[in-house]
């Protein structure tokens, strides 16, 4: 239930409101539904189950994006023009190298972004077409861009897009010059899928209040990507896999969930504003996270993830903190060979899809996102000249 906040102002005018806005419908959309009790998630009427089975985050992102699954040639059609659009353009790979060792990748993709909307000339043009093209073209860019970005923080040379690989396999392949196997390839691709879209989570109701001005796609990608950043957001899969560290064995795992639980200290990966039951997401990770325990015989950091998950459901599962998607993305994503500090950065390589989806969404009904806040300030209240002070 949200948590209902009442105040009364200096005029002793009684308010009450939902904290975090929690519950509150800010506009309606056709792109997402969650069932929060019932740990349920449609992108567009299809349930993420059947797309993590049968579909490619290529083919999902054009879902999110035109509102169809698209036929065989427009399939084809739009993956060859994210191909097109992956490589990075000599003025932002030149910034990216200025900026490569300054920060960490969050801020960096946040500080890219940004600047790939100065090297567009044609920013502000918000039309239709206009705007579909960039959102593709985005979604292109985002996995160059976090790889480049790895690569020189690493002070190696970035690699080149691979026209021959997939979305998913190109951007492992970008990371270290090698092909992934077909199996890794297929985990993250849909590892992609499932992070794509997820209703007006923080971050994209950034990107439609930014939107809602009018202003550019740019500046709504680059707000949202600074939203996703949180650790209470996209930056909690990089925690739990400080916390997985930080348990180190599993022997400590109820040691140290009871003295954060004790403590008050989040554990990272739990809990849900709107999931009150396992998010969906969450369930499909751990299967893989599992099994790529076995296949790499590193089984320790799986078993301290459903240690932890056994030991929060005994004292907090009444509550209805259960493991959300980032949970058990970490592990999966560690099993692959994925660095922690890009944890989050994939999170948005992915996400970018839900945001452009959710932008294009907003332009072709668009009025102005501006709520009100309660005053509980002073009224009536005078300038007093400094010599008065
Ligand atoms: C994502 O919104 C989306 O859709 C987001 C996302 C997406 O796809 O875009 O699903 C992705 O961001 C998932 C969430 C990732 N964040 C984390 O894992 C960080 C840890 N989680 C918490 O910070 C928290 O659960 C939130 C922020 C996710 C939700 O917080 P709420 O709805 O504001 O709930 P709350 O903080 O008011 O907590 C309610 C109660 C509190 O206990 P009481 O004070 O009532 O006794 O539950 C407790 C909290 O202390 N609680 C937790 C907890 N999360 C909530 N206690 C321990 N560990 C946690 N993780």
């Amino acid at each position: 239930m949200p948590k209902i906040c009442k105040v009364t102002d200096k005029l002793g005018r009684t308010f009450e409101y939902n904290e975090g806005l929690e519950g509150v419908i800010a506009t309606s959309s056709e792109i997402c539904f969650i069932d929060g009790e019932k740990g349920k998630l449609l992108y567009r009427g299809i349930p993420i189950e059947q797309l993590a089975e049968h579909s490619t985050f290529e083919e999902t992102s054009f879902f999110l994006l035109y509102g169809h699954l698209p036929s065989r040639d427009e399939l084809e059609a739009y993956e060859s023009r994210l191909k097109s659009y992956r490589p990075i353009t000599g003025e932002i790979l030149e910034f990216a190298r200025k900026l490569g060792s300054l920060a960490k990748p969050m801020h960096l993709l946040r500080t890219i972004v940004s600047a790939a909307g100065v090297f567009d000339p044609d920013a502000d043009n918000n039309s239709i077409e206009r705007n579909a093209a960039r959102a593709e073209e985005l979604i292109a860019l985002f996995p160059t861009i976090v790889a480049a970005l790895q690569r020189l923080q690493q002070g190696k040379e970035p690699i080149a897009p691979n026209p021959d690989l997939g979305h998913a396999a190109n951007f492992l392949y970008m990371l270290n010059g090698e092909q992934p196997n077909d199996y890794a390839a297929r985990v993250f691709d849909i590892c992609l899928i499932l992070h794509a879209e997820h209703g007006f989570n923080a971050s994209t109701f950034t990107a439609r209040a930014v939107i809602s001005t009018l202003t550019d796609m740019y500046s709504a990608v680059t707000a949202a990507i600074g939203s996703l950043k949180g650790p209470l957001h996209g930056g909690a899969n990089e925690g739990v896999m400080h916390l997985l560290n930080e348990i180190g064995e599993i022997e400590r795992t109820e040691e140290v969930v009871l003295e954060k639980l004790r403590t008050k200290t989040k554990i990272m990966g739990f809990g849900h504003r709107v999931y009150k039951a396992l998010d969906p997401r969450a369930k499909i990770l751990m299967q893989f996270s599992e099994k790529l325990a076995q296949l790499t015989g590193n089984e320790k950091y799986y078993n301290i993830s459903k240690k932890v998950e056994e030991i929060m459901a005994r004292e907090v599962g009444a509550k209805g903190i259960y493991p959300n998607v980032d949970f058990f993305s970490a592990s999966v994503y560690h099993y692959l060979g994925i660095d922690t500090s890009l944890f989050t950065p994939i999170f948005a390589v992915s996400r970018v899809s839900g945001w452009t989806a959710h932008v294009l969404e907003q332009l072709h009904n668009n009025r102005l996102l501006r709520p009100r806040a309660v005053y509980l300030g002073e009224f009536d209240r005078s300038y007093i000249p400094m010599s008065e002070r």
